[in-house]
């Protein structure tokens, strides 16, 4: 059977790929710090190791113990705000820790690395939709450090012969009832939207309507984590030579911060209270994804990224959240 190590699996999209691993009939071994992922995110059946990706004689145990074929790095610090904030931190954990665990995994001669990107990486793209050689000029340091780590382990793959593929997530997105987002604070605009739907925000602030947009408001590419963790498992297959490779995951449509609150209220029919602010620093007016690369090399197509689809998820996922906090005593 083959087994694979996923980092940060305990996060959002890290369990839902591991969701779909273990359907898939692999076996799965998970390595978060706990930080910002949640330990029942991760599904029965997951051996969950509650670690730092830099704490190398921890994660030489794991490794020695287990015989990993493959590893899905998604631990890192990524709320883009945040990064803004406090760049040192993002530098740390998504740079030097993961060079520390790569030295590790080097050393026990795993050489195969699914990496979880961004499409921070790209800055405000010049052209629209983003194709992977698109120049990258990252305007908040989480996207320059996941840039980083890209040319990183462009250089294991060439020094050491590794198969690395990363994959440059647009906005990832969508729940069901039994899981979802869940960050601490919550900064996404779907899972606030739907909090002010429910009645645990009193209010959504848009951040910015004076952009260079149809409507004033940010345009991004919102892609469902079910259709993001089934391209993960497209990798595994394609693995099998030395490279790096770069692909987009996205849907190449976008849809401006007014079309997610229209569709929230049409999918959740409750009035939600909205009112304009200011931009976010950090925030490039458009993002949306070319995924030719993608579809044409992997024959992968999104098939659960309707908007319908990922905000009805989602608004399951927040009805849940909300029958837990009444059923607290
Ligand atoms: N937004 C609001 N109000 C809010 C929250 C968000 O107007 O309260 C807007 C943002 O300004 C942005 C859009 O909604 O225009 C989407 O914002 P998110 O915070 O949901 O997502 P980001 O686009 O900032 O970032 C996400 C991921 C990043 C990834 C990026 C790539 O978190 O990791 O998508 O598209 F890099």
């Amino acid at each position: 059977m083959t087994s694979i190590l996923v980092t940060g699996g305990a996060g959002y999209i890290g369990s839902a790929c591991c969701r779909q691993l273990l359907e898939k009939g692999y076996r799965v071994t998970v390595v978060d710090d706990l930080s910002t992922g949640h330990a029942e995110a991760v599904p029965s059946g997951v051996s969950l190791h509650r670690i730092d990706i830099g704490d190398s004689d921890s994660l030489a145990a794991i490794l020695s113990t287990s015989e990993i074929d493959a590893v899905f790095h998604f631990a890192a610090k990524a709320l883009i705000p945040e990064s803004v904030m406090n760049p040192g931190v993002f530098f740390d954990v998504n740079v030097a820790r993961g060079i520390a665990m790569l030295e590790t995994l080097r050393s026990h001669g795993i050489r195969k690395v699914v990496f979880s990107s961004t499409a921070a990486v790209y800055g405000t793209p010049t052209i629209v939709p983003i194709p992977e050689d698109h120049s990258k000029d990252p305007i908040n340091s989480y996207g320059e450090s996941k840039l980083v780590f890209e040319r990183i382990l462009q250089w294991y793959a060439a020094a050491y012969g590794w198969s690395v593929v990363a994959f440059r997530y647009f906005n990832a997105c969508g729940g069901a009832s039994d899981w979802g987002e869940r960050h601490e604070p919550e900064t996404h605009i779907i899972p606030l939207l739907l909090q002010t739907a429910s009645g645990r925000r009193p209010i959504f602030e848009i951040h910015g309507t004076d952009y260079p947009t149809p409507d004033g408001t940010c345009l991004r590419d919102y892609v469902h984590v079910v259709d993001i963790a089934e391209a993960h498992l497209l990798a595994l297959q394609k693995m099998d030579g030395s490279g790096f490779h770069a692909y987009n995951i996205g849907t190449g449509r976008s849809h401006s911060v007014k079309e997610i609150c229209q569709a929230a209220e049409s999918i959740t029919k409750q009035k939600i209270h909205v009112r304009a602010g200011q931009r976010r620093p950090g925030d490039p007016s458009v993002l949306c994804a070319s995924p030719k690369k993608l579809m044409d090399e992997f024959c992968w197509a999104p098939k659960h990224s309707d908007l319908d689809e990922i905000i009805a998820g989602a608004w399951e996922w927040e009805q849940t959240q909300c029958s837990k906090l009444v059923a607290r005593p």
